[in-house]
């Protein structure tokens, strides 16, 4: 029996070697460098051949044989080992995107109305209902309609009542309230009678508190006719009272002041959070003021373009954040513009 060649030995070993190595692989790229390892060209059982010269004569063709049985072996065990991690990896990602159909669906997240785009609406509909239209003018007035044109000139003491924001345009400012469409619809309507609303966002430069905004709504009433009355207003405020806050509400009408209004007045309702017993939100008086109030100034008719000796008006003015805080219970007015999702959500 002839003695095993020093080559042979050594690819017994490496092939064991490369074997017990294989089977530990998880992943084709592992499998790659294996590949290249122990059957690229400069791998063992390449150079072998080159190395036949080493073992005596008659023993070459012996180890040629069986060092290309070895190529062979670690291929096929190549391929097969190939062949399973794929299938595992196959496995893996069809796993992974398995798709349950019996799951429920996501409900898609959907926009919805601003609380006080709702308020307004709601506060438009009842006085379309009762015969007014709707007119818009712009956020960004002029000092002539926001002040001027209402009765309000410059330096006079009653300005101090609209802290304003000016713009770097002389005499161009962000409107303090939404009476400037008072003369506004005058002008657009005359010489015909006037029933409108004018609802949109003012703003006023103000130190901000829970009670106090930069930014809020309110909406304006105008009348203009012949023959209208302090009578008329009354009856056409409670009305709208009752209609917003339930027909059982109590009203009462205070004097008050407003340069644009003669005579002026305020209109309480009572407080729905105590039954006017008085409570924190009524400070006690068992009242809650919700909108001013007058006839119209002869001035102001005049401004606009109507004949104080011939027509008459009358104009009132409610913030509408106001509405909703008594409405809703809502405590803070900077609720309602700072946009916090989880506030917004709840209407
Ligand atoms: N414009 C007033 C304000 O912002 C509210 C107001 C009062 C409007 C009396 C009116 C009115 O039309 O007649 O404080």
């Amino acid at each position: 029996m002839s003695e095993k060649s020093p080559l042979v030995i050594e690819l017994e070993t490496l092939q064991q070697q490369a074997q017990t190595e294989l089977a530990a692989l998880k992943s084709e790229s592992e499998l790659q460098s294996w590949k290249t390892r122990y059957l690229g060209r400069s791998a063992t059982v390449m150079q072998i051949f080159k190395r036949l010269p080493e073992a005596a004569p008659e023993q070459r063709a012996a180890i040629g044989q069986f060092a290309n049985q070895v190529k062979n072996t670690l291929e096929a065990g190549f391929n097969q080992m190939m062949e399973t991690v794929r299938q595992a990896q196959l496995q893996q990602s069809l796993k992974s995107e398995q798709l349950d159909v019996t799951l429920p669906g996501r409900v898609p997240a959907r926009g919805r109305l601003h609380i006080q785009t709702q308020v307004l609406r709601e506060v438009c509909h009842i006085f379309n209902e009762m015969g007014f239209q709707v007119f818009r003018t712009d956020e960004v007035e002029s000092d002539e309609y926001n002040f001027e044109l209402l009765n309000i000139p410059a330096h006079h003491p009653s300005r101090d009542m609209w802290d304003t924001f000016y713009t770097t345009k002389e005499g161009v400012i962000l409107r303090t309230h939404t009476s400037p469409g008072q003369v506004r619809s005058m002008r657009a309507f005359n010489p015909d009678p006037i029933r409108v609303v004018l609802p949109g966002m003012c703003y006023r430069y103000e130190q901000m508190d829970a009670s106090h905004e930069i930014q809020f709504n309110q909406i304006e009433v105008l009348v203009v006719g012949k023959d209208i009355t302090f009578a008329n207003m009354k009856g056409t405020l409670v009305e709208f009272a009752k209609r917003m806050y339930g027909k059982d509400v109590r009203t009462r009408i205070r004097p008050g002041y407003f340069p644009f209004t003669e005579p002026s007045a305020e209109m309480d309702v009572e407080c729905f959070v105590c039954g006017s017993k008085g409570c924190p939100v009524c400070k006690g008086s068992g009242w809650l003021e919700i909108l001013g109030c007058g006839m119209v100034h002869p001035i102001v008719l005049q401004n606009g373009g109507y004949d104080p000796e011939i027509y008459s008006g009358f104009a009132a003015g409610m913030g509408v954040e106001r509405i909703s805080m008594l409405r809703y219970h809502v405590d803070d007015i900077r609720r309602f513009w700072e946009n916090d999702i989880r506030f917004l959500e709840q209407f």
